[in-house]
């Protein structure tokens, strides 16, 4: 096979895409220098896009499509080209790196040798295959999911008992067997976990060398904090936790972990993340009292506070809160309200912490632990504290999103203003309000729809950056995941304490803005709800955001206004709804629209990326 470029290459587009994306420029700079830099950003990125979509189209899915073709000159491009994504045995850390492909070249490398029969370079491989796999999707999913490869990889750990494994391929299969089964604690239970522990003992050395003492010591703090996650996770489901069996095999991993501690063994483990999951697990196993346990996590979170690097800081106090929100939101028998009371007082000691280093950092490493806290600030207080938390946030941490979501809100908007004055019918159910009640009260069901498109996205913010922004195309995998974004909101819906009408039309949007209007495609495939005629405008505005951008997308479709008006005409009463496509075509809309995909889209950067601060474009023009 011929190669357009080397995969280092590759290595230096990321780089190079990543740069751009953290752009940051301040209120002094003028709005000309901030669009024309926009402009070469978008032009270099389409340049970027382009060789990555090369790259990919060769190394990845030429040998998808045909794997016999595979030579062993391709099985060491594509070696090295793993190796530069996540290089072997090191941690993906602070790097800028692509998961979905690093997760395709390993199932690729994995199906190679096992063919080959080639054993130690297949458990290297399966190594990749399970290190992508949570990554990609454990990351992104936000849910314990048992790994798919947990059985092939008790299958290898049996070869360890032949002569096909040998050296350094023998201590990776254990490492595997460990990554796999706290893939999906919660389906794996208490007895597969001890077999991973038995069969992690007995292949070891005597004595072990260092690197199967890492081995054994990362997953022994790894367990403490599946067993945590499992007994919130059988909370929230209602099932109960075999403690009895458990608890005599935790207890001695503890015991062997605070000696290490004690000793300052560590050999590199954080010794924080090591107590956090000490205090924790022995609160689960019933040693600690909550209030012990609250007591302990603020101790810590005094000492994280006098952390040198900001960074670390918002790591532990991420780290720290969100266990110490959730515990005390799902464990507490303290009335809600005195919960709500004490979780805001946290939430807004730590909120400036965790803003101030989105400012610093932008990418899926970091992205993580403002997302774990987030996930935890939704358990707590009202929707609308949260909702304020997620766009402060996500303006510092996620500029392309809050772009889109401006931008949907001002096309939706102008859609809305002329819909109920010409067609304040197609309204009626929206929010429960019958028409009277819209009519009167329209400035209010304006500020409502406002609203739903700035939440309606929300769930992609708990996607992190799922491919370096997007700069190629989406794998399988990716689509897949991005697709779980509507449902993301179900998650803040669910644990918000109040659900009225105005919360469930939010809801009904971010839920619904990729469902057709006649229900028989997009995603997720659920029932329409009497919130359609808004998700309806939203869904119109959303797609012409993402078909017109000329600043933030290194790809638009290029097409004017008319074109997508005759394109959304064509799926009228199918895709899109028959009222609000018909809004389209009223001059006042139109023109609006096309002001807003050019001048208006540029002021909304510049308003944005100048002062982070969602522009009032009615005031200005
Ligand atoms: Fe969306
Ligand atoms: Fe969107």
């Amino acid at each position: 096979m011929k190669y357009t470029y080397p995969p280092s290459e590759y290595m230096q587009q990321l780089l190079e895409y990543n740069a751009l994306e953290k752009l940051v420029f301040t209120p002094t700079d003028s709005k000309a220098h901030i669009i024309a830099t926009l402009e070469q950003r978008s032009a270099k990125k389409r340049v970027i896009a382009d060789i990555a979509n090369t790259i990919i189209r060769e190394y990845v899915e030429t040998f998808e499509k045909e794997p016999d073709i595979l030579r062993a000159e391709d099985v060491e491009a594509l070696e090295s080209f793993a190796d530069i994504l996540i290089p072997d045995g090191g941690r993906p850390g602070k790097l800028v790196t692509d998961f979905g492909i690093y997760y395709r070249i390993s199932k690729l490398l994995t199906d190679y040798y096992r063919k080959q029969e080639d054993w130690d370079r297949y458990a290297f491989a399966l190594n990749r295959c399970t290190l992508g796999f949570d990554l990609l999707i454990n990351a992104h999913a936000f849910k314990n999911q048992a790994s798919p490869y947990f059985d092939d990889s008790l299958a290898l750990s049996r070869q360890l008992d032949s002569d096909k494994l040998h050296g350094r391929a023998r201590s990776k299969v254990l490492l595997t067997l460990t990554r796999v089964a706290y893939g999906g604690v919660s389906q794996f239970s208490a007895a597969k976990l001890r077999e991973v522990n038995s069969v992690l003992l007995s292949h070891m050395e005597q004595p072990p060398t260092e690197y199967e003492e890492k081995i054994l010591l990362s997953f022994h703090v790894s367990l403490l904090d599946y067993f945590s996650d499992y007994c919130i996770y059988a909370r929230d489901c209602g099932l109960a936790i075999d403690l009895p069996s458990i608890r005599p095999f935790l207890m001695g991993i503890c015991g062997g972990l605070r000696e290490r501690l004690e000793q300052d063994r560590l050999l590199g483990m954080d010794s924080g993340q090591l107590r956090l999951n000490l205090l924790t697990c022995d609160f689960f196993l019933g040693n600690l009292t909550l209030e012990a346990m609250l007591d302990g996590l603020s101790t810590m979170q005094e000492e994280v506070w006098h952390q040198p690097s900001p960074l670390a800081q918002a790591f532990g106090l991420a780290g720290i809160n969100s266990i110490f929100l959730t515990v005390l939101y799902k464990f507490s028998p303290l009335p809600k309200d005195e919960i709500c009371r004490i979780c805001r007082k946290r939430i807004q000691e730590v909120i400036p912490k965790m803003i101030a280093v989105s400012q610093m950092a932008n990418n899926v490493y970091f992205n993580r632990f403002i997302v774990m806290f987030l996930h935890a600030a939704s358990l707590t207080g009202s929707f609308d504290e949260f909702a304020e938390i997620i766009l402060e946030t996500t303006v510092y941490a996620d500029k392309p999103l809050f772009v889109h979501t401006a931008m949907v809100r001002e096309m939706s908007l102008a859609i809305f203003d002329y819909m109920v004055a010409a067609t304040p019918e197609a309204f009626d159910g929206v929010a429960g309000k019958n028409m009277t009640y819209i009519l009167q009260h329209s400035v209010k069901m304006r500020q409502l729809l406002s609203d739903c498109c700035m939440y309606h996205d929300v769930g992609k913010f708990f996607m992190l950056d799922i491919v370096g922004n997007s700069m190629r195309h989406l794998t399988e995998d990716e689509f897949r995941l991005i697709k779980e974004h509507p449902g993301h909101f179900e998650h803040i819906f669910q644990t918000v304490g109040e659900q009225d009408e105005r919360v469930k039309c939010i809801h009904d949007c971010a839920l619904t803005h990729h469902l057709w209007h006649d229900g028989t495609a997009g995603y997720p495939l659920i029932p329409q709800t009497k919130n359609r005629p808004f998700a309806d405008i939203l869904a119109i505005a959303d797609s012409i955001d993402a078909s017109t951008d000329f600043l933030g997308r290194p790809y638009n479709s290029g097409k004017t206004i008319d074109q997508l008006i005759t394109e959304f005409q064509a799926q009228s009463g199918t895709k899109y709804g028959p009222e609000a496509v018909a809004a389209l075509s009223a001059p006042s809309v139109r023109d609006r629209l096309q002001y807003l995909i050019n001048d208006g889209r540029r002021e909304i950067y510049y308003q944005i990326y100048a002062f982070n601060r969602l522009p009032e474009l009615e005031k200005g023009f």
